[in-house]
């Protein structure tokens, strides 16, 4: 449709007709199937306001997209179509490794091509907008969410946020994209204490240097859609947040798409005693910029009445409306309101082998070997010796998380399965030894029904068998693998937790199999960094596998059997302990380091009962064999502004396997007028290399990408030095100065 005829759209409709545009509803409204993904309460909505309503969340599938699709337009006078929209958040029925997996690849190029994977899947079940990708920085695995982030670092994450927009909307055009929603627009990520739903304090110097540039390099690559945060940031709610919405998303940096509430979220804004009542949170929200309240009833019900007492002026509404309308043009859903949605499509898409391939490279990106003690790994295929694989995870088909609620588990290839396809079955047993999480109360809290509870706690004889069945296989096996971990309800959202570690029936069986003095190969599976200090020092080998998704079994047995070699660098930091949290490697210097200061050591940034270092840092991960990093060349020593200095890493593979490498290069601003990160990331290569093989990475480093924000939110280039680093992990050691001249 031409803007004309949109702009003639528009003036046609009356108010009901514009304001049920700004409102979503969920599948129930529409006799669809329900995914919950938020409280359930009843909202007061008329089905006049369903028949007039514009958009629709998590109704998927071509069948009952084109059924919903069909009826909504019968029922309405303008015929204006109906906007899907879905938590697609990393896969739809081919599910990928959690975004903090996605993160340990430190392949954008990779993952480009997966998120275009998913909007193929997705748009052939009808489809149009994913909430996704979550842009949200994380420094603290207590938030169950971090599953959602790629991780602490401002830099890599806006290379994802880039590559996820950029695949899921490629085919935009022709109808088998996605438009992508990046939330939760800002600083959810920084709830305190890790609590789910908590508010987050946030200078703006560190707002705008870290929390804030994965937003901004999506909205730059022209990403259609931003859900604001539920969250309050420095006090106010981001679904009420003028200068966060209208100033600084709309204006400074010219976005022109629609921005959503999260669930239920301008309703909130009363309960945060940021609006008065429903009425007054609908004019906050409508004023800060938030176009479509999703699930709550303050749009319907309160937007005519603001009008009529003139608190809210009609050009407000006719704003929010005609960037729905805009959307719902620009993916062509005048012309063909079903757009991509077809069964057939569906049955060609929806994880064909190619899908599955991509899905599988992933999953083996995305593990991270984090110990390998005496070349344990990789596992020969062909040798006298028995592998016993122990633990919940051994044949468990549930590697997805909590986040694919489009995905059926059953489609997955579990770690068993992987072992199967390499191993002749001779040489291994298989036994689950424990239940995941023996605790009925934790499954009682989210209500989980007595059925499914019972199918995942086993009966306390059934668990004595179990284990007596591991141990047992353990005593005749030369190596254990032990594959272990959360349950995929303790992460996620609502999945705060204060004790990182595995459930206790894990960790006994781990002891009792550990007394069997055999190499244990350990597997984790989980939606955070776990607290693994005590399991790393008693297994020969660990690797983390994250939910790896649908084919995280074959990409498992891949690596252990050494088809291939790791390469996963985690993209944030594994704590030593609980305590230490939040952290990030790129904390500001301190006036007293512990490694420099020249105090003693009881002054000193520390604490007295636990080392301050995490257990492994940020860009860690091991690959077989053995690779050194020889040389650091900074081309020129002295640079103007605007000028770029070229940079040459040297490599050295020393060992006997072919492998990737993530050559990682930080810096440290020496003397700044705002104290400044120790290190901080400014650019990364995943660079083959053979063995035997000598390479030589050239970096490109423009100076003006140095600065920082200031506490008044300038960016701010300092001359003076800046010290380089490079290395394979942000503990990196090789360094050289460069100084910044006027
Ligand atoms: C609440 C979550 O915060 C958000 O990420 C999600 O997209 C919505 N629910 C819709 O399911």
């Amino acid at each position: 449709m031409k803007s004309q005829q949109l702009r003639q759209l528009l003036d046609s409709l009356s108010l009901d007709e514009k304001i049920g545009q700004l409102v979503q509803l969920s599948g129930e409204f529409y006799q669809a199937q329900n995914i919950a993904t938020g409280p359930q309460k009843s909202l007061g909505i008329t089905q006049n306001l369903v028949d007039l309503s514009g958009s629709v969340l998590n109704v998927t599938g071509a069948e009952q997209v084109k059924r919903v699709q069909e009826e909504h337009l019968k029922k309405s006078k303008h015929p204006i179509p109906l906007l899907f929209m879905a938590d697609i958040i990393y896969g739809y029925h081919t599910v990928y490794p959690i975004p903090l997996g996605i993160g340990a690849t430190w392949d954008p190029k990779l993952v480009e091509e997966a998120y275009h994977n998913t909007a193929d899947e997705a748009s052939a079940s009808g489809v149009d907008v994913t909430f996704a990708p979550m842009l949200d920085l994380v420094r603290d695995p207590r938030w169950g969410r971090v599953l959602e982030s790629t991780g602490e670092d401002a830099m890599l994450n806006s290379h994802f946020a880039r590559a996820m927009v950029n695949g899921l909307q490629k085919d935009l055009p022709n109808g088998r994209g996605l438009a992508a929603c990046i939330k939760h627009f800002a600083g959810y990520g920084a709830a305190e204490g890790g609590r789910e739903y908590n508010s987050a304090d946030i200078s703006l110097s560190n707002l705008k240097q870290n929390y804030l540039p994965a937003y901004r390099a999506a909205v730059d690559a022209g990403a259609k859609m931003v859900m604001a945060s539920l969250s309050t940031l420095n006090g106010v709610p981001g679904t009420g947040d003028q200068w966060l919405i209208d100033d600084m998303l709309r204006k400074q940096w010219g976005f022109d798409g629609v921005v959503i509430s999260d669930y239920a979220s301008i309703q909130e804004l009363v309960d945060h005693g940021f609006a008065r009542d429903r009425e007054d949170a609908a004019r906050l929200a409508i004023t800060a910029g938030v176009d479509i309240d999703m699930k709550s009833p303050c749009y319907a019900n309160g937007l005519k009445q603001l009008l009529n007492q003139g608190r809210i002026s009609e050009e407000k509404i006719n704003q929010a409306v005609w960037r729905v309308l805009s959307l719902k043009n620009d993916l062509g859903l005048f012309e063909n309101p079903f757009r991509g949605a077809s069964i057939e499509r569906e049955s060609h898409s929806i994880l064909s082998s190619d899908k599955r391939a991509v899905a599988r490279k992933m999953s083996q990106e995305a593990i991270v070997l984090l110990k390998n003690e005496d070349e344990v790994l990789p596992l020969a295929k062909q040798s006298n010796k028995k592998i016993a694989v122990i633990g919940p995870y051994s044949d468990e088909a549930d590697l997805i998380g909590l986040w694919a609620v489009h995905a059926d588990s059953n489609d997955t290839v579990t770690l068993a399965d992987g072992i199967k396809e390499k191993l002749n079955d001779s040489y291994y047993s298989i036994s689950k030894g424990t239940d995941i999480l023996r605790d009925k109360k934790f499954f009682d809290q989210f209500g989980t029904a007595e059925e499914s509870v019972k199918r995942s706690i086993s009966s306390n004889e059934e668990e004595i068998k179990q284990r007596q069945k591991s141990l047992k296989n353990a005593a005749k096996a030369d190596i254990i693998i032990f594959a272990c971990g959360e349950h995929p309800l303790q992460s996620s959202e609502a999945g705060s937790r204060v004790l990182l570690r595995l459930p206790q029936n894990q960790v006994d069986l781990f002891n009792e199999l550990v007394e069997l003095q055999k190499p244990i190969i350990t597997i984790v599976f989980s939606g955070r960094p776990l607290v693994l200090t005590d399991l790393v020092s008693k297994s020969s080998a660990l690797l983390q596998a994250w939910f790896p998704g649908t084919e995280g079994g074959h990409a498992l047995a891949d690596i252990l059997f050494g088809d291939y070699n790791p390469s996963g660098r985690l993209s944030m930091s594994m704590p030593y302990i609980e305590g230490q949290l939040p952290m990030h490697y790129d904390h500001l210097s301190t006036g007293r380091s512990e490694e420099t200061s020249q105090h003693n050591s009881r002054f000193v940034s520390r604490y007295v009962d636990s080392p301050s270092k995490p257990l492994f840092p940020f860009g860690f991960g091991l690959s077989y064999g053995e690779l050194v990093y020889s040389k650091l060349v900074m081309e020129r020593s002295q640079l103007k502004l605007g000028e770029t200095v070229e940079s040459y890493v040297t490599i050295n593979n020393i060992g006997n396997y072919n492998r990737y490498e993530v050559v990682q290069i930080y810096f440290h601003d020496d003397v700044a007028s705002v104290a400044q990160p120790v290190k901080r990331l400014v650019d990364f290569k995943r660079v083959f290399i053979k063995a035997g093989e000598t390479k030589q990475v050239k970096f490109s480093i423009p100076i003006n990408q140095l600065g920082f924000y200031d506490r008044k939110g300038n960016y701010q280039l300092e001359p003076g030095t800046f010290t380089f680093f490079a290395g394979s992990d942000s503990m990196a050691m090789l360094s050289e100065q460069v100084e910044l001249i006027q």
